[in-house]
């Protein structure tokens, strides 16, 4: 190697991010692509958003508010929480990662549910800390009992993911009190929700008034998501004041831009609209769900704008199912590289896009494939999971 570097990027791999819309229509010869692979809205941006940015467009020779005051008292207020319990990230990703900085030690160790979102392991590794992987339940869901199972003197942190990705299965908000309840207080625990807004059901807001109150927790949230800014890069954390304090000794100055404090600001001033998209969002991924159910096409029940379908009953020699959907320009990701081969995770996206992906997908399941070679164990979920 050209330059010496960190043992630990040993044990770090490159994010692979999904196809872009470019790349697969060159890839692929296909003339017009739906992109539902990253999981972001369809919608544009929320009126009032383009104009705050060119505002804050005009004074970008001056450094943000490092504080992020505005922002954050906005936010605080939504929640019913001080500004203090308040942290700003650049995207929810830079908090969790924050998070690990902050945390974790080499000898210590994080315990996150896998399959689930790449970055939690990258965060042991990238602290030298050990990753303990615990695998999901039955429905896709956190395993918060083998997750407070896996708790020892070394876990400085837990993650949560719920909704979680890929499976879009939501955990319970009494099955996350019972795992704090179940592992020493000083255990910290991060619930990341980047998919709240999405989830209907009843005990939705619980886990915000854990947060209000429980020493130990943290929940992250985004505009990355339901508010259609992953462009602009906000998430922010809630949490008790060590929790926050602990992040910003490890923050870096100046992490969100001016440009996407006034974006979230004026994003937030349209809660009513944002709340429309919402549930038209929430209403497709019902539609898509019934129609692969009458399909019987299998899926995991989700909770997120997404959903994991599978596992695909193909012969070894068939193209995967997200290749064969990309040749009919429907961009979807590839559950192997999400830990979940055989299956593929679509996004929710508008009526439209949601019958095209419907449409290329019968189109798949018509075409003829070969029986007699079925690579059932590849294909049957847990065991055919890869560590990432
Ligand atoms: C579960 C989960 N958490 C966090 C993020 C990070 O989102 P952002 O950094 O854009 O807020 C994502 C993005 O896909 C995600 O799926």
């Amino acid at each position: 190697m050209a330059i010496r570097v960190s043992q630990r990027l040993e044990r770090i791999p490159r994010y692979e991010p999904g196809m872009s819309t470019a790349e697969a229509l060159a890839r692929y010869g296909v003339t017009d692509a739906v992109k539902l692979s990253s999981n972001e809205s369809p919608f544009g941006p929320l009126d009032g958003v383009e104009a705050a940015v060119a505002d804050a467009m005009a004074g970008v020779n001056r450094y943000p508010d490092g504080g992020g005051r505005a922002l954050k008292e906005r936010i605080a207020d939504l929640h019913g929480v001080d500004a203090s319990q308040v942290v700003l990230g650049n995207g929810s990703g830079e908090i969790i990662l924050m998070a690990g900085q902050a945390l974790l030690d080499a000898g210590t160790s994080v315990v996150y549910p896998d399959p689930s979102f790449a970055l939690y392991a990258h965060l042991a590794h990238a602290a030298g800390a050990d990753a303990e992987a615990v695998p999901l339940d039955d429905d896709g869901r956190n395993d918060v009992w083998s997750m407070a199972a896996a708790v020892d003197e070394r876990t400085r942190l837990v993650v949560l993911c719920s909704p979680n990705n890929p499976t879009g299965a939501y955990v319970p908000a009494a099955d996350i009190e019972a795992l704090l309840d179940a592992i020493p207080e000083d255990v910290a625990v991060l619930v990341d929700e980047a998919y709240h807004d999405f989830v209907t059901e009843l005990d939705r807001g619980r886990v915000l008034s854990m947060a209000r109150t429980r020493p130990n927790l943290m929940l992250t949230r985004t505009f990355s998501k339901a508010f259609g800014l992953p462009g602009v890069r906000v998430g922010y954390g809630i949490g008790s004041r060590a929790w926050v304090d602990a992040i910003e000794r490890v923050r870096p100055p100046f992490n969100v831009s001016s440009v996407a404090q006034a974006a979230a600001l004026a994003a937030l001033a349209r809660l009513g609209p944002l709340d429309e998209r919402v549930r038209t969002l929430v209403a497709e991924r019902e539609r898509v769900q019934a129609a692969l159910a009458a399909r019987g096409v299998p899926f995991t029940p989700s909770q997120a704008n997404f959903i994991l379908v599978g596992p695909f009953d193909r012969g070894e020699d068939d193209a995967p199912v997200h290749q064969q959907l990309l040749r009919q320009g429907v961009i979807v990701r590839d559950g192997a590289a999400l830990g979940v081969p055989g299956h593929i995770r679509v996004t929710v996206g508008d009526p439209g896009q949601n019958d095209t992906f419907l449409t290329a997908l019968d189109a798949v399941q018509a075409s003829p494939r070969r029986q007699d070679n079925t690579n059932t164990a590849a294909l049957a979920g847990k065991e055919g999971r890869q560590p990432r």
